[in-house]
């Protein structure tokens, strides 16, 4: 008999950075007018789909971020993180995902390379297995289907 439902892969951690609470309302003709709820929703949605359940956290503070990747050492098999403006600044960050040795993929809703040269650098690319910018809200389904297939 066919399962009603996916089997169960394991939780991803979504992990949304500083100022994404606002979105919605933040400069809207950049981020779009989804809300933080509506992308945990599709998000959310789209874990579910592929058989994994998701656990999403936002946070305005750099170390409850760095807490949260701790934490999903052992509760989680994949990591999505949109780290605002961190990406651009935190060591700590970068140091915590490639700490806990769990795939990781790194989202922007806006393609951070066409606009102010200090986004162009993030500290956490290199220690992520995907980077997915400019692809709007759309950025975090991508990112479930990456470690859809990568965690096999
Ligand atoms: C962002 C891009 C960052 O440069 C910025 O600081 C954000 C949002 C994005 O999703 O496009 O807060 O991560």
């Amino acid at each position: 008999m066919t399962p009603s439902t996916a089997p169960h892969r394991g939780a991803l951690l979504i992990l949304n950075g500083p100022n994404l609470n606002l979105l919605g309302t933040r400069e809207p003709g950049i981020y779009g007018t989804a809300t933080l709820a509506d992308v945990e929703q599709l998000t959310e949605a789209a874990a579910e789909t592929a058989g994994f359940t998701a656990t999403c956290l936002q946070s305005n503070h750099e170390g409850a971020l760095v807490d949260a990747i701790h934490a999903a050492r052992g509760t989680a098999v994949g990591i999505i993180i949109n780290a605002g403006a961190y990406t651009h600044t935190s060591v700590a960050l970068r140091d915590a995902i490639a700490a806990v040795e769990l795939p990781a993929v790194e989202v922007h809703i806006s393609n951070v390379h066409q606009r102010e040269e200090f986004r162009h650098h993030s500290y956490l690319s290199a220690v992520c297995q995907t980077v997915i910018v400019g692809a709007g809200i759309h950025g975090y389904e991508l990112a479930v289907s990456a470690l859809d297939k990568s965690l096999g």
